[in-house]
């Protein structure tokens, strides 16, 4: 009997041991599943709609008038770190206060040649300004739930920066950014020998218990600078900013909310501009911008094209994906960065380093992506304040090419005809192996089908590759299909930067000008783009001149009315020398393929 009740406590044991882990299962199971469709795009959002919001809420919004976004969030969250984040509970002192103490002067380093920005005027302005707030009106109606977004290590590598510059933005940070989100400010002293960054900052930093300041032992170049901060940052995500950034209003819910949502993509906020002479803070271009790069694989801002600025008004808020980010402001997740190889560390001094990340990220699964309701501004600068040669830069992207671009290098190097030698035997480029091999990257060709289509591949043979660009209306060549001459589409000139309306050109050893792989042909002394056949006639560029027929004949830019339309477009003039209307440039890399 004995041993028969023992058997079944046994299995009753049993039983339950395993009703409980079946419960427990379903549990977590069931938790797993809210929490995770709590991440879902829409349900972490709380959205705001001002019609079907009560009025304490927040005002109803008319968005002429109101500072964007201003009323769902904290009026000035300085007061914020003025509690909880100041070790003697009151204000911050000013950096300049500090330093004026230390007897040193604030314009004791004011040289344009060696910072190439107006210090004087950047002094001489508010550490604490209002600036306008860039954010599209619909980012109002965006509340995020800060209790679900991840917190920040805001990593800012320093190198002899003006004071003015520097406390700005860490004053934008406090006043722009929930206290609660970050974790904390690190700043990373790479080797300044500026006065003020010396005994000055720390006492200024020791003020905040948040922020932290190190110094580097050698002079680490901003990629380094980046990975050391990385190393030490403790915060679910990264927020790397430039030390001559400044922060907008409501800039890092968002970038936070898209990591929460995708741990694999990078974001970058929308880059504003602030004007190294009159510091001036503006919008770059109203069309949200994207990053490009050429096959120099140097990065360039470009507008949206029109598809994608479909796509972003009818979404206005979310994160649209761009080919590359620009390295000056990005976000990541600590624990992905860290897994994806971080940033290319055996990159010199500066430069390249955000091209390399983002076409990684692509081939590795993840995304880069720009966000529009997070708004950051950078100085534009006319130079460095660090010597660097500009080799290094080269050698920086030659690293890209030489990791990534597989088949597609050669292109790297033709482009790059004068400036970058191939490499040597010596050279090593398997830093990312590892990462290659983990993510199981692909080749450089999904990237062009997938992501960057507009990275055009010049065709066989091809001389010289690029914009045309006049050299008077600064305009270049495109082609409109709806100007249609005969029976061909007239080429017409848009505004270069607008890179979907102009066209790439190959100017062909056998003297064939090309364009999406259909030839230029004359037809009642216009240029048109026909179907290529051996009887189209041979081109040559030549002291600027677009001849041709052996060099009578000249491309101009001439306006022309068809249906109705005024249009500028392509005609054959006799070459002239002395008239500059018929001077055409390469605006782009000219290619000399071999
Ligand atoms: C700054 O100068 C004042 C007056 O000359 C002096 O009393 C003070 O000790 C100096 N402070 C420092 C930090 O050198
Ligand atoms: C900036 O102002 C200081 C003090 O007024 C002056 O000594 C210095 O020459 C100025 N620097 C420049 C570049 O104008
Ligand atoms: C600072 O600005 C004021 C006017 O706002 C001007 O009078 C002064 O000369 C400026 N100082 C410097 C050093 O530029
Ligand atoms: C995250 O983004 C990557 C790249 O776009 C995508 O492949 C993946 O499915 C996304 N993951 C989630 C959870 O949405
Ligand atoms: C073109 O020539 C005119 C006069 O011949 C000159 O004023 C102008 O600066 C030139 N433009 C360019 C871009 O060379
Ligand atoms: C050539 O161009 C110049 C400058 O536009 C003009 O003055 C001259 O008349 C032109 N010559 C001919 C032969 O058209």
């Amino acid at each position: 009997m004995l041993f028969l009740r023992k058997k079944f406590h046994k299995k009753l044991q049993i039983l339950i041991a395993i009703a409980l882990v079946l419960s427990w299962t379903l549990t977590m199971f069931w938790i797993a599943k809210a929490f995770k469709q709590r991440l879902t795009y829409e349900d972490a959002l709380i959205k705001v709609s001002p019609t079907h919001s009560s009025p304490s809420d927040f005002r109803i919004i008319d968005k002429s008038k109101i500072n964007v976004g201003q009323t769902l969030r904290g009026e000035n969250r300085l007061n914020e770190y003025g509690r909880n984040g100041i070790k003697d509970a009151t204000q911050p002192r000013r950096f300049s206060d500090i330093i004026k103490e230390f007897n040193i002067s604030l314009y004791k380093d004011t040289s344009a040649d060696r910072f190439h920005i107006n210090v004087n005027k950047t002094h001489n302005i508010s550490v604490n300004r209002e600036v306008i707030d860039t954010r599209p009106a619909e980012c109002a109606s965006v509340k995020y739930n800060i209790l679900l977004l991840p917190r920040a290590s805001i990593v800012i590598p320093v190198y002899n920066e003006p004071w003015s510059t520097l406390e700005r933005l860490i004053n934008s940070v406090l006043k722009h950014s929930p206290r609660s989100l970050i974790h904390e400010i690190m700043i990373i002293d790479d080797q300044s020998d500026l006065e003020h960054l010396g005994a000055p900052l720390d006492k200024y930093v020791e003020q905040f218990d948040f922020m932290h300041l190190y110094r580097s032992k050698e002079r680490l170049g901003t990629m380094k600078s980046r990975m050391f901060g990385t190393k030490k940052a403790e915060a679910e995500v990264i927020v790397f900013l430039d030390s001559h950034t400044e922060v907008n209003s409501g800039w890092l819910e968002p970038i936070l909310y898209e990591i929460s949502v995708n741990k694999t993509a990078i974001v970058q906020p929308s880059i504003d501009v602030i004007d190294a002479q009159t510091f001036e803070y503006r919008k770059y271009f109203d069309n949200n911008r994207r990053g490009h790069f050429r096959w120099n694989m140097g990065y360039h801002f470009v507008p949206l094209h029109p598809k994608q600025q479909a796509e972003v008004i009818a979404n206005p808020t979310k994160a649209f994906d761009t080919p590359a980010i620009v390295g000056c402001a990005f976000a990541v997740n600590r624990k992905y960065f860290t897994d994806i190889g971080g940033l290319d560390t055996d990159m010199r001094t500066w430069g390249g380093e955000d091209v390399e990340l983002s076409i990684r990220v692509w081939l590795c699964g993840g995304s880069m992506k720009i966000s529009p309701c997070s708004h950051v501004a950078h100085i534009f600068k006319a130079g460095h304040p660090f010597k660097m040669d500009y080799s290094d830069l080269v050698y920086n992207n030659r690293r890209t090419a030489e990791l990534w671009l597989g088949n597609y290098k050669k292109y790297f190097y033709y482009f790059s005809a004068g400036f970058a030698k191939p490499p040597d035997p010596s050279d090593k480029f398997d830093i990312m192996d590892p990462v290659k091999e983990k993510f199981k990257c692909k080749d450089f060709g999904w990237f062009l089908r997938n992501v960057f289509p507009e990275l055009e591949v010049p065709p066989a043979g091809s001389e010289y590759f690029g914009n045309l660009r006049n050299s008077v209306s600064g305009q270049c060549f495109g082609l409109a299909n709806s100007a249609v001459l005969l029976s061909h589409p007239l080429i017409t000139t848009a505004e270069c930067y607008f890179y979907y309306q102009v066209k790439n050109f190959a100017l062909l050893e056998n003297g064939r000008l090309m364009v999406e792989g259909k030839c230029v042909k004359v037809e009642k002394g216009f240029l048109v783009v026909a179907p290529c056949s051996t009887r189209i006639g041979k081109w040559s560029l030549k002291d600027k001149k677009l001849m041709y027929a052996e060099g009578s004949q000249c491309a101009m830019q001439v306006p022309k009315e068809v249906k109705n339309e005024k249009l500028q477009v392509i005609g054959l003039v006799s070459c002239n020398k002395t008239d500059n209307t018929s001077e055409w440039e390469i605006a782009t890399k000219i290619f000399k393929g071999s």
